[in-house]
């Protein structure tokens, strides 16, 4: 995918960055009556079958944000049950990836963790450096604004830093390898809001903001959004030549390399930007 920053590494190049906000936990489990927790749980199954099944729509980078600095205020009894859930995956999901070809990179601050915790992060990380399917990166204590002024911090005097470079400090400062732009950003939950999460690398990001609940969040509602994503016309602020219309419906009519037949070129279409995964945007009422 076309990035500005140009911080992709060359397998990752034509791949998709996929970005979550997986909101919507406490709802879902309110609304059966049910502690907010639980909500939690099941997010945690569902972010197992995204990431199991993400490599198949051409993703090949996708970042979860899973504990933003800002949630440390949340109840204790929350914080406590998020961070023993972030333990357990590390501890159960370390095999899984190096059986997957999962990289895994947990990105944000780190000196606010136990040290126990800090511990496994690194041993999982290590475990999986290898796996070249998927790099999986899972924003814990993230701060979008807090990283830019962390990374800010670091240009020591220069007078002027390339995006390229500006880039790769903010990789550093959040224990982050190279990663390229986010292309497609989902937001489940219903709201409509960037919640201090990749505000550097969503510039061009395209937004998809889904009514359902994350653990209602399935394998088919992401294939429905990657389909969508392709049939977009991105322009980076640029003007599309007529000549190159053409070029990019023939492209954008490809998914995965190959056509789908089921969706039309953009110019003939209404209504466009609710046209595919209609289902996904409409179905799913807040409470
Ligand atoms: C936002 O929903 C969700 C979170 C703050 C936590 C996300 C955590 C998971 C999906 C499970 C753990 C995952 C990993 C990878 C360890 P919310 O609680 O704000 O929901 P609400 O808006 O309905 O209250």
């Amino acid at each position: 995918m076309t990035t500005l920053t140009g911080n992709n590494n060359s397998k990752e190049k034509n791949g998709v960055h996929v970005a979550i906000i997986m909101d919507g936990n406490g709802r879902w489990a309110n609304g059966r009556g049910l502690p907010r927790v639980a909500g939690h749980r099941a997010g945690m199954e569902v972010v197992r079958r995204i990431v199991e099944n993400a490599p198949n729509f051409g993703i090949t980078t996708l970042t979860l944000y899973a504990f933003s600095a800002d949630n440390w205020q949340r109840p204790s009894y929350e914080v406590n049950a998020l961070m023993k859930l972030f333990r357990a995956y590390l501890l159960s999901e370390a095999k899984r990836c190096v059986d997957n070809g999962v990289r895994l990179n947990i990105v944000g601050r780190r000196d606010r963790f136990q040290p126990s915790i800090v511990e496994l992060i690194e041993t999982v990380e290590a475990a999986t450096t290898k796996g070249d399917l998927l790099n999986l990166r899972v924003a814990v204590d993230y701060s979008a604004r807090d990283a830019i002024l962390r990374a800010a911090g670091k240009i020591n005097g220069a007078r002027e830093v390339s995006r390229e470079k500006f880039s790769r400090l903010l990789a550093e400062v959040d224990h982050s390898g190279p990663t390229p732009d986010v292309d497609v950003l989902i937001r489940t939950g219903g709201e409509q809001r960037l919640s201090d999460f990749l505000l550097w690398e969503c510039a061009y990001a395209e937004l998809f903001f889904i009514k359902k609940m994350w653990p209602e969040f399935n394998p088919e509602d992401l294939e429905a959004v990657i389909k969508e994503f392709h049939c977009r016309e991105r322009r980076f602020g640029r003007v599309v030549e007529p000549v190159d219309i053409a070029a990019t419906q023939k492209t954008n009519g490809k998914f995965n390399g190959k056509e789908m037949n089921n969706v039309e070129p953009i110019s003939s279409q209404s209504n466009f930007s609710h046209s595919v995964g209609r289902e996904l945007w409409s179905n799913h009422r807040l409470d």
